[in-house]
């Protein structure tokens, strides 16, 4: 399903496993042995089986946005739980999750940025990602997991793609949305943003404004690991993009985008999160799994 909705499309994600296998092929003995074999086969290496505890039939899962030695321990004594999934990367995931944010280049091409450029400034800002992630006690809530012999697993930018493709697909084509005011009434039509909204964490606008008009509307920050350069910006607005839409946006780049006159909508992080999420957990529940939510998911079901 992550490559099915990836923006690369199936030939692009086989690309860029073909360009891992020939680096892989490249590499002595010694090196291959350290090499991570999933690369090969698996194009979102922030997405793994954590641990097996017990390989067996799964009916009952736990499944949350961020999972922790708590929600390990809430399993426990829930009961019954086959299955632990979470959505933010953890363990292996989580020391890899500057791999997959390549994708945003590709993406950012499709926009009409030429590649070198999107290409020049993820690279800086993929190795700052990878030093960010690297001082993490990664195996923290595997090791929990470990301990009381729960099944985990982390499913993060299939998610995040099933999650972009669902955004792109209502908005980017729609001939109604014409304002920045006209986005946000589209984006409050969607249960998860209107669960948000009743809790105050609905979409906002964080660059721009509501009577602005919007312009090539850019799913450009949905997926992708996380937060690209804040460089891109200007690039993205000489590319012909006139409003961003987001999951979640720190300070620095949203200064960057006002400053390129960019409007950035930010459609909720946790809430954009859930979309994907049950996206792919209808598919669960239709093989008569039980889903139980916890730690921000609120599960809507679309089937
Ligand atoms: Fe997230």
């Amino acid at each position: 399903m992550g490559i099915e909705s990836d923006f690369r499309g199936r030939q692009g994600v086989d690309k860029f496993l073909a360009r891992k296998r020939k680096k892989y092929d490249k590499l002595d003995e010694k090196a291959k042995q350290d090499f991570d074999q999933e690369a090969l086969v698996n194009p979102y290496l922030d997405s793994r089986i954590l641990h097996i505890a017990d390989d067996k039939e799964i009916s009952k899962v736990l499944v949350g946005i961020d999972i922790g030695p708590a929600e390990i321990l809430m399993a426990k004594e829930l009961g019954g739980v086959d299955l632990i999934i979470s959505h933010h990367p953890l363990g292996k995931g989580l020391a890899n999750l500057a791999d997959v944010m390549a994708l945003q280049a590709d993406v950012l091409n499709q926009y009409g940025v030429p590649i070198n450029i999107a290409e020049g400034l993820l690279k800086e800002r993929i190795s700052e990602v990878a030093r960010g992630v690297n001082a993490k006690n990664h195996q923290r809530t595997v090791d929990a997991a470990r301990l009381l012999g729960v099944n985990l697993i982390c499913i993060h930018t299939p998610c995040d793609n099933l999650a972009a493709k669902f955004l792109k697909d209502k908005i980017e084509n729609n001939q109604q949305i014409e304002i920045v005011g006209e986005l946000m009434e589209e984006l409050k039509q969607i249960p998860e943003y209107k669960e948000a909204i009743k809790i105050g964490a609905g979409p906002k606008i964080f660059a721009g404004d509501e009577e602005n008009r919007t312009g090539r509307i850019a799913v450009t920050e949905m997926t992708g690991g996380t937060e690209g350069s804040p460089k891109l910006y200007k690039k993205m607005a000489t590319a012909g993009i006139g409003t961003i839409l987001a999951m979640h946006q720190s300070e620095e780049h949203r200064k960057e985008a006002d400053e390129a006159k960019l409007n950035v909508v930010v459609a909720g992080h946790i809430s954009s999160d859930n979309i994907g999420l049950n996206l792919f957990l209808d598919k669960l529940t239709a093989q008569g799994i039980e889903i139980i939510p916890c730690s921000g998911l609120v599960r809507v079901s679309r089937s």
